[in-house]
């Protein structure tokens, strides 16, 4: 089997860089290590920034987004039962997309079903070949079948454990890394939400983040200790500890109900150097993590594939090598600043094992200082709203 470009792991970034080639006649084939329905069963993240919102218009997948997504103004920052709300839209006139991540994936899944490119689910030991030379190769088990892909690029879009970054030989990639001492426990439930906005919340017990899905859908976040098993979280036990971390109207106007989704996320900072290695490309988790406190991680994704179906469109189109040998440096500008800004909004907002006195009192003047301040609060909005590429 031949292709233009391999691409591995059909998460967001893979299935929005297989659709945004494919739309501009780029043939390419995806090998995904799991079944459809185990990557759509992954509940993760929920906000989506207006530039993702218009690659997704852009790769005409965003009919159910525009007709179900909710068009938030702003969020609410809680400190210690005491509440402020940045308003967006009046502080640099954008505004955020909530719209579920199993939502974007299905949308694309479905858009690809129809367009009839190839996507292999269940493949298993994918293995990068050759892509320092001009004819790469990727190898898969399927149905116990060996198969071999030969393509002209290979983009890794493989996930933090995936096979691509692996397979880089270890002199030729540097990598950053730091690993949060807790995690995010998660919960869904069918009750509508607390709030019209989203409510990030500091407390000296742990964070928490009262999130959505739709109006009757609700997702609600309590920072956990790294090692945390979810068997030992109750929804009962959820509840109470998420009452306790938030203000007092916020804690009554709860809707509690059974959880029909529970789980821990790991928090961690992780950006690899350089993201390209002659014809293969690394792009979303395969080439950073950051910890989700500023829902960034796919929109950085989706970033990522943005610019590099552009690169490979023009070098196709224009036998140009100027975008692919610009790639790496492009979107590695990006993606540092949102490590940056993830790293700062986890550091404001959670309460860590050496979190004295001292530390608290530089959060609570963090979070007085962006109340007060325009520019502060400026400086979030654009933040969170979207990065400059
Ligand atoms: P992924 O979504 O990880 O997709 C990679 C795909 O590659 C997967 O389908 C995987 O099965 C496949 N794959 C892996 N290895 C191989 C292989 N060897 N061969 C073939 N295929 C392979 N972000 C937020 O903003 N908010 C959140 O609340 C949030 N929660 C998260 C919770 C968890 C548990 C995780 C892991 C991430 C979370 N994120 C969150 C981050 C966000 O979901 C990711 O940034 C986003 O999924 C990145 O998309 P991706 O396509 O790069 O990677
Ligand atoms: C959600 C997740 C996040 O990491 C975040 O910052 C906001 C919302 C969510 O799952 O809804």
């Amino acid at each position: 089997m031949r292709t233009k470009v391999a691409i591995i792991g059909a998460g967001p970034a893979g299935l929005l860089l297989g659709r945004l080639l494919d739309r501009a006649g780029v043939e390419t084939v995806i090998l995904e290590r799991r079944s459809q329905e185990y990557v759509l069963g992954r509940i993760r993240a929920g906000v989506l920034e207006q530039g993702t919102v218009e690659l997704l218009e852009k790769a005409g997948v965003s009919e159910r987004l525009h007709a179900d997504g909710l068009v938030h103004d702003g969020v609410e920052l809680c400190f210690d039962g005491e509440r402020h709300r940045f308003n967006f839209r009046e502080l640099i006139g954008r505004t955020v997309t909530v719209y579920g991540q199993t939502e974007v994936t299905r949308d694309l899944m479905q858009a690809r079903d129809a367009s009839g490119a190839t996507t292999i689910y269940r493949a298993e030991n994918v293995s990068l070949h050759d892509f320092d030379g001009d004819r790469p190769t990727v190898r898969y088990v399927k149905d116990g079948i060996e198969h071999e892909l030969a393509c002209d690029f290979i983009a890794g879009c493989d996930g933090y454990h995936g096979a691509s970054r692996a397979s880089v030989p270890e002199g030729s990639i540097r990598t950053f890394e730091r690993v949060y001492p807790f995690g995010w426990l998660g919960l869904l439930v069918d009750r509508p939400p607390v709030a019209e906005e989203l409510i990030y919340a500091h407390h000296e017990r742990g964070f928490a983040l009262c999130s959505m899905r739709s109006h009757t859908r609700s997702r609600y976040y309590v920072q956990v200790p790294a090692n945390e098993k979810v068997e030992e979280w109750s929804d009962d036990r959820f509840w109470d500890e998420l009452r306790r971390r938030v203000d007092a109207e916020t804690a009554d106007n709860l809707v509690t109900g059974p959880s029909i989704e529970k789980s821990i996320a790991p928090l961690r900072s992780f950006v690899a150097e350089p993201l390209r290695f002659g014809r293969l490309f690394l792009a979303g988790d395969a080439a950073h993590i950051v910890p989700p406190t500023g829902a960034k991680g796919l929109n950085l994704a989706a970033s990522d594939v943005g610019a590099l179906a552009e690169a490979l469109i023009e070098y196709y189109a224009e036998r140009s090598s100027a975008g692919i040998d610009g790639y790496s440096a492009r979107v590695l500008s990006r993606i540092w600043k949102a490590e940056r800004f993830s790293w700062w909004m986890t550091s404001i907002l959670h309460t860590f094992p050496d979190t004295d006195a001292f530390s608290r009192r530089i959060q609570r003047a963090e979070f007085d200082y962006l109340r007060s301040s325009d520019a502060a609060a400026r400086s979030l909005a654009e933040n969170y709203t979207g990065l400059p590429i």
